[in-house]
């Protein structure tokens, strides 16, 4: 698709952080990029003494930094003077407490200031943030507690009785509860204690910062085709990445009001929801409520939102709603749109040109790569449907696997693994207690991505699907093994395998097909009943929205659910085509 990009934009928009993308990758260099930064005297690094303490050594501590909007329409304010000493005293309160250096705090919280306090108080202290998303049920959040090794976790009270109280005794490692909603009068219920009141009584003055760049500093549960989820460990270094990428992809500077959609319970409402637009000295707009496509209008217009960064899945949401309901308002303000997490249809780019007056440029990251590395930036024509160019300092590639080890990297247009060369200060370190998971994603050099793209004679990006066999939902990704084994749970199932099928808006679905153990048969009734006990177990965003049952669920001779096969069949393909199977499985397949 040939297209230039036409943005309706005043004259009186500052020019792009990334005038010349040719001359910024030329002379780049990572150290000019860590000179940044402040640092800890000592030499030190620390990602909240970046995102917060920095603005205000600067001067801006009267500056708004995060700026929340309740569901019911309460509005709060914290300067960065504020949330830095709220944090500061996050992080005294988890000293007082024990919680040493590297230790994991978790929070199953929704889009509320505690959050954002916890996040930033955690890193202060030297110990590893790790977000749970709220919408997770129960034995999601058991398993990344339990892997996790949490120690400490901030909630709410009911988040707390519906996921996690009947599972405490399974949480040794579990010291501490922390529950935001306490009124000051009530008593804590037991084994927790009242977020507040801890806050209140922690002392006020600084506590000093002694973590090291090399420091593990968050960690983000990922999905892989196998095997339980994954926790990508990342570093105080990371936020070299968010700090530039956040300039370059997302053209933050001072001053702006910034608007990230995503839940801070996944990867990227921590990069980009709260570490790299705070680093880069913006205001962050965060909306307690769900979707809903007038308020978004509305927010987008009354804040004033300068930077919004969002999904493919919410912008077809607006699509959906039609034209209307953006008639009217005015987004003079929007400076530049985003969007990240799963394809953007070019649909979607250019209805962002007629309805805002530019496109949306995507981008395209992973949890692994902690931040963007790939983006369709101001100063570039979009392409839409491409992510587009790798950013200053990152080196990308799409290759194949050699059957004897090491890679090919491929030639223009073809396609293949889109792979970054090792070196970007974000990079995870590593999974959690999974060395060899961890290894297996580097060759010669490379993190492979387990994406499939190809590249173009300049340098753009084309997203063509996953290599293994998760699932993208919403924005949110999902591996096979938690819902195959939440349904094997129940007692008329003896085969589950499940699949992503395409949906206009979400992307994919969860599509889980089973087979009956004997005894059972097939009905309406226990359909209903299969999706309802997955629901229960996992949650609404994690489980199948559609079951199918099958007298025999297609396998390898060595017992693995050909889930390739299943998807082909849904689709209508050709059964005999198993061109999209993994090699083992199409050698499966063809004997
Ligand atoms: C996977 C990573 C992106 C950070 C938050 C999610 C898919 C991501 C794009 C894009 C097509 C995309 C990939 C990737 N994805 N961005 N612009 N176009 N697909 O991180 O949960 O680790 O998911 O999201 O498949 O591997 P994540």
């Amino acid at each position: 698709m040939t297209w230039t990009t036409i943005r309706k934009r005043p004259a009186g928009d500052p020019p792009p952080n990334l005038p010349d993308y040719a001359a910024a990758r030329a002379n780049f260099t990572w150290a000019a990029a860590r000179a940044e930064l402040e640092g800890l005297p000592g030499g030190g690094l620390n990602i909240a003494c970046e995102a917060v303490d920095r603005q205000v050594h600067a001067g801006r501590g009267a500056a708004i930094a995060l700026r929340w909007l309740g569901k019911t329409g309460e509005r709060r304010e914290f300067s960065y003077a504020e949330l830095a000493t709220l944090s500061d005293r996050f992080a005294a309160l988890l000293r007082q407490l024990g919680i040493g250096k590297g230790e994991r705090v978790c929070a199953l919280l929704g889009r509320i200031p505690e959050l954002y306090i916890t996040a930033l108080g955690t890193l202060k202290a030297g110990a590893v943030f790790c977000p749970l998303f709220s919408a997770f049920g129960p034995e999601p959040v058991r398993v990344r507690l339990h892997k996790s090794d949490a120690r400490l976790l901030v909630t709410t009270t009911t988040l707390y009785a519906r996921k996690v109280q009947a599972q405490r005794a399974e949480l040794p490692a579990l010291a501490h509860v922390l529950l935001t909603d306490l009124d000051a009068a009530e008593t804590p219920p037991a084994a927790t204690q009242s977020f507040q009141h801890l806050l209140d009584s922690a002392p006020t003055c600084g506590i000093t910062l002694d973590t090291r760049a090399e420091d593990n500093a968050l960690l983000h549960f990922t999905s892989g085709t196998t095997g339980s989820p994954k926790g990508a460990v990342h570093v105080h270094e990371a936020v070299v990445a968010h700090r530039l990428s956040g300039r370059l992809a997302l053209d933050l500077r001072p001053g702006d009001i910034y608007w990230c959609t995503a839940d801070p319970g996944w990867v990227t409402g921590m990069s980009y929801g709260i570490i790299a637009p705070l680093v880069n000295g913006a205001t962050l707009v965060v909306d307690e409520a769900e979707f809903d496509a007038r308020r978004w209008y509305s927010i987008l217009e009354q804040e004033r939102v300068n930077i919004w960064y969002t999904a493919p899945t919410a912008i077809r949401m607006l699509m959906k709603v039609g034209a209307e309901a953006a008639q009217g308002h005015d987004f003079s303000a929007l400076r530049l749109m985003a969007s990240v997490g799963e394809p953007l249809n070019p649909e979607a780019v250019v209805w962002g040109q007629e309805t805002f007056g530019q496109p949306f440029h995507d981008t395209w990251w992973q949890t692994e790569t902690g931040a963007i590395m790939i983006a369709n930036t101001r100063s570039q024509d979009v392409r839409p449907g491409s992510m587009g160019r790798p950013l200053p300092g990152i080196d990308a590639a799409i290759v194949r696997r050699l059957p004897g080890g090491g890679i090919a990297v491929l030639d223009i247009d073809q396609p293949g693994e889109l792979a970054l060369r090792c070196g970007w200060p974000s990079q995870f370190r590593g999974y959690l207690h999974d060395a060899a998971r961890y290894q297996e994603c580097f060759v010669d050099g490379w993190y492979l991505s387990g994406d499939l793209a190809s590249r173009d004679a300049d340098g753009y990006f084309w997203f063509l699907g996953r290599a293994d066999d998760v699932i993208k939902t919403s924005g949110h990704l999902i591996g096979p093994f938690e819902v195959e084994n939440a349904l094997l749970e129940h007692p008329a199932v003896a085969e589950a395998g499940m699949i992503g099928k395409p949906d206009a808006f979400a992307g994919n679905i969860i599509k889980a097909f089973v087979a009956l153990r004997p005894g059972f048969t097939p009905s309406d009734a226990l359909r209903k009943e299969l999706i309802g006990f997955a629901r229960t177990r996992l949650g609404p965003a994690v489980a199948p929205r559609e079951l199918e049952f099958m007298a025999d669920l297609p396998k390898t001779r060595s017992g693995k659910i050909m889930r390739r096969l299943l998807r082909a069949r849904e689709l209508g393909l050709a059964p005999g085509d198993v061109s999209g199977l993994e090699s083992d499985d199409a050698e499966q397949a063809e004997s």
